[in-house]
């Protein structure tokens, strides 16, 4: 999908809950992804961690493949790699729509967001809770969204840090309304409407989907609660 309708769809379908494929049951991964699709999901996150730049290690390039065969879903990757620039290509190759890399990683990440958006995919830029705001700042131009961390990159499953509100409130203002905006870790029944309330548009949520039997009732459970506070919030 071309960068600017996938943007649009975003914009418009927000809030979105975007499941993260990390806590699925990878035994089972062509059938996670359909119940997903029926489950409402518009989007899918995966996150690739390379043990070096986070703690831990999650999945390469062929599993991007083989959820890119699974699925005509838009797909974000999140890139949590020391290195990120050596591997871009070979994730848009592999089906990602959206990629996004961290500010600790890359400081200065402009001439690395140039090189996604000529990919022909969506460019992100993600900082941990411990990043201050200001070292995103003036990229903001350079990137196609925002993806605010509220755990510390590296595993699901860990508890919603609050800095993440104060940047997304932030952000909104900087940015203005067009501006993507999308949140990360701990987001649940508790959190989601607290990050709807101040200016994400794309909540991704692992544990508190898979945890669940039914996804397509914990979507919507979640996609309301943010729709209900961001409506409260204008
Ligand atoms: C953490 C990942 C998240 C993770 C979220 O480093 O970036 O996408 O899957 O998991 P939960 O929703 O369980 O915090
Ligand atoms: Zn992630």
């Amino acid at each position: 999908m071309p960068v600017s309708k996938l943007l649009t769809k975003l914009h418009f379908a927000a809030p979105v809950i975007g499941p993260s494929l990390l806590a699925c049951d990878f035994a089972d991964l062509r059938h996670e992804i359909r119940q997903l699709e029926e489950a409402g999901a518009r989007i899918l996150h995966l996150d690739i961690m390379d043990g070096h730049f986070v703690p831990n290690i999650s999945f390469g390039v062929p599993v991007v493949e083989a959820v890119r065969r699974s699925t005509e879903l838009p797909l974000d990757v999140h890139l949590m790699l020391s290195e990120p620039a050596r591997y871009v290509a070979a994730f848009r190759r592999a089906g990602a729509d959206m990629i996004t890399v961290h500010i600790e990683a890359v400081p200065d990440p402009r001439e690395l967001l140039n090189e996604i958006r000529a990919t022909g995919a969506v460019a992100g830029l993600s900082l941990n809770p411990p990043t201050p705001l200001y070292k995103v700042e003036d990229y903001l131009e350079y990137c196609d969204f925002v993806l605010v961390m509220s755990v510390m990159a590296g595993f699901g499953g860990q508890e919603f840090d609050p800095v993440a509100l104060e940047k997304l409130s932030r952000l909104r203002k900087l940015a203005g309304p067009g501006f993507l905006l999308s949140v990360d870790g701990g987001i649940n029944r508790q959190t989601v409407g607290r990050c709807a309330a101040a200016g994400a548009d794309l909540l991704v949520a692992g544990s508190a989907v898979f945890s669940e039997d039914n996804y397509g009732q914990i979507i919507t459970e979640l996609k309301n609660l943010a729709e209900l506070h961001k409506t409260t919030q204008v």
